[in-house]
This record gives C-alpha cells, structure tokens and sequence, in this order.
C-alpha cells in the first residue's frame, strides 16, 4: 500500500474510518491497521478511536513534488531532478550514494519528511521530526580546483537569508560560516560535503536544516536557542521550499560563473558577528570580528593582528 496516499488522506487532520480509507486506497481495512506500527515508528501522531477511525490531529503540511515544480519557473525546474522521501537517515547520505550514478540533470535535489540519523557541523546531531522542518540536500558537480570551492558554503547561507527574507522574515541574520540567525537564535543550518575522489570536478552536496514547525517539546533536546519560521510568519512548507530552491539555484549558478568576491559585501550585510568580540574553539583565540576574506575565512583583529580563521571544523561565539 502507497503509505505516501494513505498520509495525504489523513493530512486534513479529521476522523477517516478504517473502512473509508481502504476502499479510498483499495485496500482492506485491515491493511490500514497494519500501517500503524510505520507511522508510529516515525512518529507521525496518528490517533485512533473506536468508532471515529484514525486521525492525525491539528493534521500534516506535507511536501508535494508537483507543487514544488509547478510553483518554479520553467528555467529551473526544468534542472532538477527532485526525489521526496517519507524518512531516511540523512538527506545528504541519501544523496551522496545517488550523485554519481545519476547527474542526469544539473541539480540533484532530496527532501525528506524525517530524518533517523540527521547530522550537522562538527559532528553533531541534526533535529528533524516528521513533516515539521525543512531537510533539503542539494547535489550538483563542480569544475575546477579545490580553490574553486572557497566561499561555497557562505554563498549557500546568503541563499537561506535571502529565502527567509522573501517569506516575510525581519531580523535574519548570518553567523560565520554559515548558520542563520533570526532575532539572535539559530533557525537553520548547512552541511557542505563533498564526494566523489577527483581533484578537478567535486561532488558537491549542500544539506540544509531549517526549522519550520517545530514545536519546544520537538526540540528539547537542542542545546542552543533556536527557534522556527511559524513563530514569524505564517508557513507551508511548500512554499518555503520553493523559495529556498530559487535562492539557493540562482546564487549557486553565479558562484559556477563568477568569482566568489562577487559576493563579499553582500555578506557583510547579514553578518551578526561584524565587530563583536568572538572567541574561536577550539583554542580560545579571542578576536574581534571583521567581516571575511576572498576565500570565505573570517577576519579577525587580535591586538591589531589580522588572523585569518578558516571554516571546518571550528565554533565562534560571541564573547
Ligand atoms: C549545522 O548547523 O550543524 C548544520 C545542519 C545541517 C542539517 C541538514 S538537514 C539536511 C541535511 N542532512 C543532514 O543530515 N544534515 C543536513
């Protein structure tokens, strides 16, 4: 059975008996009963009583392929190859197993529902509950050497402000290298990973996290302020994807064709930690913070020395 059609049908968040849905899916009812453990197993909150059927209640914003593509232009639609998965480990996994075997068009893109394993930076965990955030992998190749690549992951998070400024979001702002602030708690964050063994054409695979509906209970277990685009706008995640994919496309295309320095200022227009003093760890550097270079590193002033702070595997936090 199309678990996919089954969710769909109760995503109006009302009672639908058993015996309802099967003959809407064409099957029995008892196959519906047999769904359960799957969508208790990704914590979709589906109720049932006796009597009434089941439900899932306040209902599901689910993402759906032909909306995402119908809303884009033509010109670029027309360049992804877009996959929507129910639950996976990690959108970037996913695709990284998928980008070499196909890059039949130039943009690879997965989403998912749920995310079991989600990773972020520095090796930490990624939150992602059913049908409530946005997991979004972008897969695409780049030519050229490994300088080819400095600021990649800066371009890719003045994208995701530019997305949130388009829904109607104030107050966004960018943290070096690359994570997105509004109103001072973080909202989203990127993973830039590259595959493939070549040193002249790279596997690129952008994975982006950003929160949409989570609730606080959803998110107890994060150990930063974070916060989520329902508490400032009104959301589908529809819509929200479409605008990150037109961001993120336009602004990857510029950074294949242009130089990164393209979009050095553009940055120091989001930068939340410009001429605040920040400590990097691991280390303890102390500095004050002044914008970033040709490469995409940090600047930072210490005692009138320019030190240089390169992106990987490092944190930088307001003093
Ligand atoms: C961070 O700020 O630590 C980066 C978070 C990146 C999360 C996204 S969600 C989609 C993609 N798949 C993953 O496993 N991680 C990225």
């Amino acid at each position: 059975m199309d678990i996919n059609k089954l969710l769909l049908l109760l995503s109006d968040g009302k009672y639908h008996s058993g015996s309802e849905l099967g003959e809407l899916l064409g099957v029995s009812r008892t196959s519906i009963w047999k769904c359960l453990p799957q969508l208790h197993s990704m914590n979709v909150p589906i109720e049932s009583l006796k009597g009434k059927g089941y439900r899932v209640p306040g209902g599901l914003d689910l993402l759906n392929k032909k909306i995402i593509l119908e809303s884009l232009p033509e010109s670029l639609s027309s360049g992804i190859d877009l996959e929507i998965l129910l639950s996976c480990s990690s959108t970037n996994d996913y695709l990284s197993q998928r980008i070499v075997v196909s890059n039949a068009k130039e943009f690879q893109v997965c989403l998912a529902e749920l995310q079991t394993s989600g990773r972020g930076r520095r090796g930490r965990a990624w939150v992602s509950p059913f049908g409530k955030n946005i997991a979004l992998s972008l897969g695409f190749v780049i030519e050229g050497g490994v300088d080819s690549l400095s600021g990649l992951s800066i371009v890719v998070g003045l994208a995701i402000a530019k997305a949130l400024e388009a829904l109607g979001v104030k107050n966004v702002g960018l943290k070096w290298p690359n994570d997105i602030y509004v109103n001072n708690k973080k909202i989203a964050g990127i993973l830039v990973e590259l595959s493939g063994e070549a040193t002249t054409r790279w596997n690129v695979i952008c994975g982006i996290g950003l929160n949409v509906l989570m609730s606080e209970e959803e998110g107890r277990g994060i150990d930063q302020a974070w916060t989520s685009l329902s508490q400032y706008v009104e959301v589908d995640r529809n819509e929200v994807v479409v605008q990150i994919l037109r961001q993120l496309i336009l602004l990857v295309d510029k950074f294949k064709m242009e130089s990164f320095e393209a979009f050095i200022s553009e940055w120091s227009n989001w930068d939340i930690l410009l001429d605040k003093d920040v400590k990097v760890e691991p280390g303890g550097l102390v500095g004050r913070a002044k914008g970033i270079n040709a490469q995409g590193a940090l600047v930072l002033d210490v005692s009138g020395q320019k030190q240089l702070i390169n992106a990987g595997e490092v944190s930088v936090r307001v003093k």
